[in-house]
């Protein structure tokens, strides 16, 4: 089966969210975590933004063996010069450098010519590449860019060097099926892009981050960027726990697999809320509080005759262990009887 990589970015684009600020130590802790949870790549942050993030950064690369550790970097040399400096030491370094590709951040953000946007992103992957044994290339704004302009510059990055090609749906703005078709035509469009994994990195704006980053899987995508409770800049990343159990429980839909070690999302969705403040939302898929909790009496009692017949993923699989069934004015006597017995009461029916 076709392998998805997951590239991380809660230490990057997730802390992006307003009001996240997480200090070196904290960074270290969901790192490791992130490693046992099995990420393929962690982009711990921005190392150019911050000498704060540089060493942050730094101490990740240093530090964690078993995935690749990446930075983000504009097409600037003093960007990709700081990265390499705070992610030679790694035991896989890449580079993610990226440039805005649509008419209109290159009108109004970069005040630059498609020629000029395509003259310095070939540069500068070049120039990374001299560095990095892996150049990933983003397109930023990709999906509000003209596909023609978008096929051509992928095309020369690829022959400049980069061996990963992200193509972000950076302001959320896709419908599923439009975002598949940019991989597809991509797929079909760019001679050259056999030499390249393409990935995908979506933003939730329209509540669609999960939904396009798997139409992007389906059309092609052998990476996708993610973050942990789905946290990221404005209404945040796809989600990495709703992407790994959904591409799990329809593995028979997606046919693709994936290393992540399911069981421990629970703990890492805990530890990047504890630590980053943001609460997760008590009916969040796969993760929140109420997930695995049945409180109707039809539904406790189709449950307590076959788990199957109201829950797909169970709780195990992710590193749930709580209460399923939740006494409420809707529960009925299936259920009562059961934690009363559970608690170590016998009752008779009429008490
Ligand atoms: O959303 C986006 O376009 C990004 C890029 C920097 C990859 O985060
Ligand atoms: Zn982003």
């Amino acid at each position: 089966m076709r392998k998805i990589n997951f590239f991380d970015t809660t230490l990057r684009d997730g802390e992006q969210s307003p009001g996240v600020n997480l200090n070196t130590q904290e960074k270290l802790a969901i790192a490791k975590q992130l490693e046992r949870l099995g990420a393929d790549i962690i982009e711990a942050g921005f190392p150019a933004s911050s000498r704060g993030d540089f060493l942050a950064v730094q101490e990740i690369a240093r530090t964690i063996k078993n995935c690749s550790v990446t930075g983000l970097a504009r097409c600037v040399k003093g960007d990709i010069d700081a990265a390499w400096e705070a992610l030679k030491d790694g035991a896989y370094p890449r580079i993610h450098v990226f440039i805005a590709t649509s008419d209109i951040h290159l009108k109004h953000k970069l005040k630059m010519t498609r020629e000029q946007v395509i003259e310095r992103a070939v540069e500068m992957v070049k120039y990374a590449k001299e560095r990095f044994p892996v150049v990933q290339w983003s397109a930023e704004d990709a999906c509000r860019t003209e596909l023609s302009f978008l096929a051509e510059i992928v095309e020369k990055v690829i022959d400049a060097g980069a061996s990963v090609i992200n193509l972000p749906d950076t302001v959320g703005y896709l419908a599923p099926a439009e975002y598949g078709n940019i991989f597809k035509y991509m797929k079909e469009n760019v001679p050259n892009i056999h030499q390249a994994k393409l990935s995908a990195h979506c933003h939730d704006d329209l509540g669609m981050a999960v939904a396009n980053s798997l139409a992007a899987i389906e059309n092609g995508a052998d990476q996708i960027e993610c973050a942990v409770n789905g946290i990221g800049e404005r209404a945040g990343n796809a989600a990495l726990e709703e992407i790994a159990v959904a591409l799990h429980i329809r593995k028979d839909f997606y046919q693709v697999e994936t290393g992540i070690t399911l069981n421990e999302i629970k703990r890492t969705s805990d530890l990047v809320s504890k630590l980053t403040g943001m609460a997760v939302p008590r009916n969040k898929a796969v993760v929140g509080d109420n997930a695995f909790a049945h409180e109707s009496g039809i539904h406790q009692d189709g449950f307590l005759k076959e788990k199957s017949t109201y829950e797909i993923i169970s709780p195990e699989l992710v590193g749930v262990t709580a209460d399923a069934l939740v006494l409420g004015k809707h529960s009925g006597r299936h259920a009562f009887k059961d934690r009363l017995t559970a608690l170590g009461f016998q009752f008779d029916s009429e008490e």
